[in-house]
């Protein structure tokens, strides 16, 4: 645990949807580390449990699907209950969906599912975290874990990169509203690393993905420590931001395209 001094979450209650696992549980385990009551809202309640009993400060599951609304305002009214009042929403749950690449073969079903948990999600988190946070009148934060497809195409499926694009494009506008009353809303963009999500990728096709960065690779705790930076009072000025975490692979001009055909 980190010692009181550096205990940058101490008395804060953070709501975190899709806890259970990868950069969620790493998000939940660090902040707890740092301080905050936590409150894991995700579909796996197994695996959400099992998180919560390791973690060093108060936790709490809560069984929540980010495409219900009901779901959502339920998690967020337990955290408040529970807890006292809600600082931190970490809109992070998210899934890859299916492999579907070209446009012509994307089926409609398969894009709204994606957009539905991806981006509707983010949007169900962010409106009840502010729902509770602007009469608080004590501020807030919150988070949504985005990706390197949120300023790159052709990297992902037309599904995921426009899911990702929209989260970018959802907490920027919450930072522009919610600034009045003192809430903070901004994006963590990650690019690829081992996770649930991306099994089926295959350990050595994750790892054969090049990187900008040499002699290091992106692990979920890296994309957590850049959660903690946006949740903490130390980036009390920072608002409407999406912060890379990717080793500068966006900035290049010779990335990865799912698209390339050689010709
Ligand atoms: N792994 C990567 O390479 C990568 C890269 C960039 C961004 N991301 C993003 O990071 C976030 C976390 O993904 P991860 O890689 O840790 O994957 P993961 O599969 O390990 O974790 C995702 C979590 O979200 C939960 N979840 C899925 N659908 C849900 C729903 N409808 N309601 C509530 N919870 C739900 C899952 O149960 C799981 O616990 C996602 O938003 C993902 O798009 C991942």
């Amino acid at each position: 645990m980190a010692s009181t001094s550096l205990r940058r979450l101490e008395g804060k209650v953070a709501l975190i949807t899709g806890g259970a696992s990868g950069i969620g549980e790493a998000t939940a385990r660090l902040f707890s580390r740092h301080g905050a009551k936590v409150v894991i809202a995700d579909i796996q309640d197994e695996l959400a449990r099992d998180v919560c009993k390791d973690l060093l400060s108060p936790a709490t599951f809560v069984h929540c699907d980010v495409t219900k609304e009901s779901d959502v305002e339920s998690a967020v009214n337990a955290a408040v209950s529970t807890y006292g009042w809600l600082d931190i929403m970490i809109n992070n749950a998210g899934i890859g969906g299916a492999p579907e690449s070209k446009i012509t073969e994307t089926r409609l079903s398969e894009f709204k599912r994606v957009v539905e948990v991806n981006l509707v999600g983010a949007f169900l988190g962010t409106k009840h975290a502010a729902r509770m946070m602007i009469p608080r009148q004590r501020g807030g934060s919150i988070v949504a874990t985005a990706s390197v497809c949120s300023v790159m195409g052709g990297v992902s499926t037309h599904a995921y990169t426009s899911s990702k694009h929209g989260v970018v494009g959802l907490m920027r506008n919450a930072a522009a509203e919610l600034g009045a009353h003192g809430v903070r809303a901004n994006c963590v963009s990650p690019y690829i690393m081992e996770t649930a999500m991306t099994a089926g990728l295959g350990r050595d096709w994750i790892r054969g993905c090049y990187s900008n960065l040499k002699g290091v690779s992106l692990v979920p705790e890296d994309v957590a420590e850049a959660a903690l930076f946006l949740a903490s009072d130390e980036s009390k000025y920072v608002s409407g931001h999406n912060l890379m975490v990717d080793g500068g692979i966006s900035v290049m001009n010779n990335a990865f395209n799912l698209y390339d055909t050689g010709a």
